[in-house]
């Protein structure tokens, strides 16, 4: 059977993070090679690596200053060939992340361009007036005062919606496309599997906007995709774009011509709102305003990624409430949003991490997973920017807990007794049956089994009691989910009510009492008791069941 859209579930590693095969304190290609095992034995079916071609790493690698490259520190294209050869190898399907948005202010064009060299004058978005495009947000509102930066050597400004150290290309030069779109032609005749495409609403500029979501750049946002569909039909190509659902839609095109699969950014605020209020509201509220993605195309949703936990996307009262509930420390804040991994987020409280692994798994959308949360893993806010939620990944209870043969990688594992890695590292997992990465792998086994989840349709229903989120996936006859989950600290029960006839089996439990299996012999509603203990969940499902 073909794969439905919604039935893909990713995983995202940064690489320099992930195991360091050569010793030299930096994850590598082949550190991750050796450790592919690990990412298929979760079940997932597309590896994200975060940039992995050559930058300052100002940025972590979204400073790039060389497109067709593979950062030294990470190996070389062969790596990155056999990589990809051993992903396939193992079901998987490699996509890289693709900066098109800006370069490395380090980058050759960037260069030639502030000295006016080489025909590159106007490949950057330069200006004598600072006041130009004033109606533009700042993003790295931390960091960045302006989105212009002058350059002494051209005696201009140029303009960069991130760092300073970012110039944005101008994509307003048909050489500048033509250069990109020869990137993106370079990496999918290379091998790749296709692209997590980064920063992609603010390509173009134009007086009098805010500088986003413009026709322009869904202009050439379709010859990327045209390209791709020549070169590589049916690569993953994965759009970010935080913005707000209908600002999104455009982005899937016609569903045939654009990005077929895009991040829900406002989605994954509210889940944590909904436990720190012990209600499905805010969850309801954006749901109900986020339309269906055209056929063949999907949302993609997550809890946590390498980037603080945005809040850009929400009221300014849900702010407040976030920043309350999760963000109590000023240092754990940056820009508009937190910097802090899943469990510390969720006070390393079992019972509430599975909950929103739970709720994750069972939204309209193809989920992904951050490397490091399967393990439970914590993050340390006294390192600088999104370092904290960047460090290497615990393999087992070793030096360097595994992950480097260098006394002193380029960070520390993450050591504490909560989250550090003498607990969350993969060996000690792996050897407990009752683990949080055995219990993630199962989690994903059941999610991939149900055949409605990811394509079938979609609804939040009413459980009549507001701390009850209650989702319902329907592939039609003879293929239904119902996903209660508890988001309280309080137990609840409630009669669940299905209306299949047939055999209603739980498929999925944690902090629930009720029947195993429930028997109806008639269209007419059948109760299903359950009881739900504190973030509490269960997940039903009436035939449908694949054995692939
Ligand atoms: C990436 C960030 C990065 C920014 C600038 C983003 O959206 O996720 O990590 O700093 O783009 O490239």
């Amino acid at each position: 059977m073909q794969q439905a859209p919604g039935d893909v579930v990713l995983y995202e590693l940064y690489v320099r993070a992930f195991r360091d095969a050569n010793g030299d304190g930096h994850g590598d290609l082949r550190g991750v090679i050796e450790k592919l095992d690990h990412v298929a034995s979760l079940g997932v079916d597309v590896l994200w690596l975060l940039p992995i071609s050559p930058s300052p790493l100002l940025d972590d690698g979204y400073d790039v200053s060389d497109f067709r490259g593979v950062h030294p520190d990470y190996g070389s294209l062969d790596d990155l060939r056999e990589l990809i050869d051993a992903a396939h190898a193992r079901g998987l399907r490699v996509i890289t992340d693709l900066v098109l948005n800006h370069t490395s202010a380090d980058h050759p064009w960037f260069q030639a361009s502030r000295r006016r060299e080489g025909g590159k004058d106007d490949w950057y978005v330069w200006t004598d007036d600072p006041t130009t495009y004033a109606g533009t947000r700042i993003i790295f509102t931390d960091s960045e005062t302006s989105n212009w930066t002058f350059d002494e050597a051209r005696g201009q400004y140029y303009w960069h919606r991130f760092f300073h150290h970012q110039p944005d290309l101008n994509y307003d030069h048909p050489a500048v496309r033509a250069e990109m779109l020869d990137v993106v032609r370079f990496w999918l005749e290379f091998g790749v599997d296709g692209f997590r495409l980064d920063a992609i609403p603010y390509l173009f500029e134009r007086e009098g906007t805010i500088n986003e979501n413009l026709p322009e750049t869904h202009g050439f946002l379709r010859e990327v995709r045209r390209l791709v569909d020549e070169v590589k039909p049916g690569a993953f190509l994965l759009g970010e774009v935080n913005q707000w659902p209908e600002d999104t839609l455009p982005y899937f095109g016609d569903g045939s011509d654009e990005i077929p699969y895009l991040f829900h950014f406002p989605v994954m605020p509210r889940l944590y709102r909904a436990l720190a209020e012990g209600s499905v509201a805010g969850i309801r509220w954006i749901l109900e305003r986020t339309p269906l993605p055209p056929a063949g195309c999907s949302w993609v949703v997550f809890l946590r990624n390498h980037d603080e936990l945005t809040l850009e996307m929400v009221t300014e009262d849900e702010r407040r409430l976030l920043y309350a509930a999760y963000a109590p420390e000023p240092r754990m804040r940056l820009n508009v949003g937190i910097r802090r991994r899943l469990a510390p987020l969720l006070g390393f409280d079992r019972a509430r991490i599975e909950l929103m692994h739970a709720l994750l798994m069972t939204l309209p959308g193809a989920p992904i997973l951050y490397y490091g949360d399967e393990l439970g893993l914590g993050d340390d806010i006294t390192l600088p920017d999104r370092h904290g939620v960047r460090t290497p990944m615990p393999w087992n209870d070793g030096p360097q807990a595994g992950f480097s043969d260098h006394p002193a990688p380029y960070l520390a594992p993450i050591d504490h007794p909560l989250g550090g890695w003498r607990t969350a590292n993969v060996a000690a997992q792996e050897a407990d049956p009752d683990s949080l990465l055995h219990w993630v792998r199962r989690l994903v086994r059941t999610r991939r089994s149900l055949k409605a989840i990811g394509a079938g349709r979609f609804a939040l229903l009413d459980a009549g009691d507001d701390r009850l989120c209650l989702f319902a996936h329907d592939a039609g006859p003879g293929s239904h989910v119902v996903a209660v989950h508890n988001l309280s600290a309080e137990p609840v029960t409630l009669e669940l009510r299905v209306e299949r006839a047939g055999l209603w089996r739980r498929v999925l439990a944690g902090g629930s009492v009720g029947p195993d299996e429930v028997s109806s012999a008639s269209e007419d509603a059948t109760w299903l008791p359950v009881r739900l203990e504190p973030y509490g969940y269960a997940w039903w499902s009436h035939g449908g069941v694949w054995t692939s």
